[in-house]
């Protein structure tokens, strides 16, 4: 596992960009596990200057997103499907056709999972991107005694709900579950990239990275993985050796 901490955000969202951008540079058809959240949205801008300063095309790439929620359709502006729009794939020259997430409307959602995971065993993320919950969470995988290998539906936990519940107009509008790439399918990628950022993230970071591997913490499941790389800022690894 091979830790960065950077001074400030943007010199970390510089560096993951870089990385992204050299990848495809190097493999034109390169397949690229991503994620939402706040963590990733410097990133992406990022990415989008680099792309255009260096005229490097996203036209042979793929993408996998991590995780959905049941029941949003990608005109839903909650969706994650709006979020990717918004923040990268409209801005890039990547083709519809070669972006994919977890469909929220799909009306059998066994079956949905079922085809997401047998694409990623079928193309395996060159470099999967991951933000980290407070609790550890990758993903939508919650701490628990156990965790589902592939693509699954979670419900979603009231706290995390509550959490979301900004976003929308109102409780009974946040959805009550959600599909997530299981941390089986996220370790099957070649490369991964955790960010972090934030001092109320320390604590969590010093658990995942060095703590016991335990499913009650889903990404410290990370460290059986031969090629991690860690961004953090400086609050974010204030605990660290
Ligand atoms: C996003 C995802 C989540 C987030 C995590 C951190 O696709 O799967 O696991 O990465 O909740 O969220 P932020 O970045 O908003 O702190």
């Amino acid at each position: 596992m091979k830790i960065h901490v950077f001074e400030t955000s943007e010199q970390l969202d510089q560096y993951a960009a870089e990385l992204f951008i050299d990848l495809i540079k190097a493999k034109p058809d390169a397949v690229l596990g991503l994620a939402t959240g706040s963590t990733p949205i410097g990133i992406y801008a990022k990415i989008i200057e680099q792309a255009k300063q260096n005229n490097v095309s996203f036209g042979g790439v793929t993408t996998y997103n991590l995780d959905e929620y049941v029941g949003l359709p990608p005109e839903n502006d909650q969706s994650y499907a709006f979020y990717m729009n918004q923040h990268l794939f409209s801005r890039i020259d990547i083709p519809a056709n070669q972006t994919h997430l977890p469909n929220g409307m799909a009306e059998d959602p066994q079956a949905e999972c079922k085809r997401y995971e047998a694409m990623l065993e079928e193309r395996p993320a060159d470099i999967q991107l991951l933000g980290l919950g407070h609790n550890g969470h990758i993903g939508f995988n919650e701490p628990d005694g156990g965790l589902s290998g592939p693509t699954h539906v979670v419900q979603l936990k009231e706290e995390t709900r509550e959490a979301n519940a900004r976003f929308f107009a109102s409780m009974d509008h946040v959805p009550t579950e959600a599909f997530t790439m299981g941390v089986g399918s996220i370790l099957k990628a070649n490369t991964i990239l955790l960010v972090v950022r934030g001092s109320d993230k320390a604590r969590i970071v010093k658990e995942a990275l060095t703590g016991p591997i335990t499913t009650l913490v889903p990404a410290s499941l990370l460290q059986t993985h031969p090629r991690v790389i860690v961004l953090l800022d400086r609050e974010a690894g204030r605990m660290l050796e």
